[in-house]
Parts: C-alpha cells; sequence; structure tokens
C-alpha cells in the first residue's frame, strides 16, 4: 500500500530536516512514500538477544503476512547473517560505497524476509556520517518493492550509530534482561535519548525472563525509575522466557520460530509480533522512509563532532 506523506511525524520535537530531500525527488514536491513501519532494537548493554529478537520478530511476521526487511545496523560487528545461516554476497558497505543498489543487496531468509547485512570486522561504518546517512535514506526511498516492516538491529552500547537508528524509527524497543547490569545500560541509553536528544517514547521488552510475573515485576521497577528521573513514556511490549530452543535453534543458525514454532519463545515472538503490527494500524498513523534521516541526522552528526 502507499500513502502520500508530507509531515514528520510527530515523534520528533524539531521540524523535519529530510523535507528538502523528499521535495528535490519530486518535480511536484509531493512522492509518494511506503507506508512502512520502522522498529529499531536496542538494549545498552551487549548479549541480551536484540539479534534473536530482531530475526524472530521478522520471521513471525512475515509468517503473518507480513513483508519485512531485517537490517543489520551493527555496522562494524553485524552477525544477523550467521545467526540465520545465509551468505550474502553483498553487504551495505557495497550500498554506502556506491557499488551496489539497496535491492540488490538485499539477501533472502527464512519465511520470504530479506536481510540488509552489515559487515564483520570492519570499523569504516562504525561512525555513519551525515553524507553516509543521506545516501542510506536516499537508497531506501528508491526500493522499488518496500517492506512493510523493518526491523533494525541496532548494535549494543550508545554509539553515535545506535542513537541515529533509534532516532530514525518509529517504535524504539529496548530490550533487557533480569541481569541488573542490562537494566542499568538500558536507563543510560533512554536516559541519552531522552534528555538530548527529545525522544519521548520506548517501549520495553524482557527478555530471558523466567515467567510473566517476572517480566512484569521487571517493568515495574525500570518505570519506577524512569517515571522518577526522565520525562518520557515507557510501554511495556511484554516478555520473552528463557527458552533452551533459542540456543538449540542458534546452534543450527535458524530463527527459533522457524525451528521450533511451537516453543514457548516462538509463541511469544508470534504474539511480539502481532503488538508489533498493531501499533502501525491506526488509520491516522503514517509511517514511511521520511523518517529515516530527519532530525536525527543533525542530533547523531552534533556526537560524533563531540
Ligand atoms: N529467550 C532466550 N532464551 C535463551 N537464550 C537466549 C534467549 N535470547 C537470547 N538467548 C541467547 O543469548 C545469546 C545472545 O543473543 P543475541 O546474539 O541475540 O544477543 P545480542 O543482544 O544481539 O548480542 P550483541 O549485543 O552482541 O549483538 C545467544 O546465544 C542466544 O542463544
Ligand atoms: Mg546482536
Amino acid at each position: 500500500m502507499r500513502d502520500v506523506v508530507v509531515t514528520a511525524d510527530s515523534k520528533y520535537s524539531r521540524p523535519d530536516q529530510a523535507s528538502g530531500l523528499r521535495q528535490a525527488m519530486s518535480p511536484h514536491g509531493l512522492i509518494p512514500m511506503p507506508k512502512v513501519q520502522v522498529v529499531a532494537v536496542s538494549s545498552g548493554k551487549g548479549g541480551v538477544g536484540k539479534t534473536n529478537v530482531v530475526v524472530n520478530l521478522a520471521v513471525a511476521s512475515a509468517r503473518q503476512g507480513r513483508k519485512v526487511l531485517v537490517m543489520d545496523a551493527d555496522l562494524a560487528l553485524g552477525n544477523v547473517d550467521i545467526v540465520l545461516g545465509v551468505t550474502p554476497k553483498y553487504t551495505i558497505e557495497d550500498v554506502l560505497s556506491g557499488q551496489q543498489r539497496l535491492s540488490q543487496v538485499l539477501t533472502p531468509g527464512p519465511a520470504g524476509i530479506h536481510i540488509l547485512p552489515a559487515t564483520s570486522g570492519g570499523q569504516q561504518f562504525s561512525h555513519l556520517t551525515y553524507e553516509q546517512q543521506l545516501h542510506l535514506q536516499s537508497a531506501f526511498l528508491q526500493l522499488p518493492d518496500p517492506p512493510e516492516l523493518l526491523c533494525i538491529d541496532c548494535a549494543a552500547g550508545i554509539s553515535a550509530n545506535v542513537l541515529y537508528f533509534s532516532l530514525v524509527a518509529h517504535e524504539t524497543l529496548v530490550v533487557v534482561t533480569p541481569d541488573p547490569s542490562s537494566l542499568t545500560d538500558a536507563y543510560a541509553l533512554v536516559k541519552v535519548l531522552s534528555t538530548r536528544y527529545h525522544l519521548r517514547s520506548f517501549r520495553l521488552l524482557i527478555n530471558r525472563a523466567k515467567n510473566v510475573q517476572e517480566g512484569k515485576e521487571i517493568f515495574r521497577k525500570f518505570s519506577l525509575v524512569t517515571d522518577r528521573f526522565l520525562t518520557l513514556t515507557l510501554d511495556y511490549v511484554g516478555c520473552i522466557p528463557l527458552d533452551d530452543y533459542v540456543n538449540m535453534a542458534v546452534t543450527q543458525q535458524r530463527a527459533v520460530c522457524d525451528l521450533y514454532p511451537r516453543a514457548p519463545s516462538s509463541r511469544a515472538f508470534h504474539t511480539l509480533a502481532s503488538s508489533v503490527h498493531q501499533w502501525a494500524s491506526d488509520p491516522s498513523w503514517r509511517g514511511g522512509f521520511q523518517l529515516f534521516g530527519p532530525a536525527a541526522m543533525a542530533a547523531t552528526q552534533s556526537v560524533m563532532e563531540g
């Protein structure tokens, strides 16, 4: 479905700085924009399960009939391709260097999803420049067959790229585990995004929860702290149980939703996929790649320039 979008999302407190680019691409100042939903998955702490959340959210959403693209935004240490057992011919590096079109780099994955792979071991794109961000945005805008859902697997930490991808998404999904250090690191991430970049809306997903009660309790404790010290809205998305089937699937380089669809975690990922779809189902909701680079570009640029 296509929709003509002319405004920035209300998530941003600043004007849409990408409007000039869009207008430049259209002789009439308006171009048809795909109604894509962009979800960034981040965490602060490493190893909490972001990549597993992204690939399984993607597979579950595809099984529910959505057209899904996974972007590996861990541009220096990407591993989505390894987790899914695919061997990409090209990576995002080829797009950013102008060697390949984005559509040629997209690699097919399970359940009909596509993957925009990253390189592993390269430092070149660990801090995207403003020009590279614009290049990426332009590549997405020119995709001939855009997805309905773009899931972005962010790197761990609070790097400029993590801030950038969190800011350009419609939804910032923060993954935590019962490990207290994952909570402190997630707090540090939402603090930076809310206080320095005015991002006001976050969704919290508890991974590796022993049970639903533990998930709710972690959310309650976390939101007590954010309510007290930060100005933001935090929504509880739910929890993914600690599940050995996840590790078994990882070992076989498959998504658990694909390999063990009846596993407890797979069921939870299907519930998550339904929730994510629900967020975009309001008739007034406006998706689009126009979010790929508005206020966020200037914000992360200032981080990179110190
Ligand atoms: N719900 C779960 N139950 C059991 N094990 C899990 C679960 N989620 C993730 N894991 C395990 O945790 C490990 C780390 O997961 P993953 O690679 O997705 O984390 P990450 O946050 O992407 O890490 P990084 O920050 O390094 O990118 C994997 O080996 C995976 O098998
Ligand atoms: Mg990862």
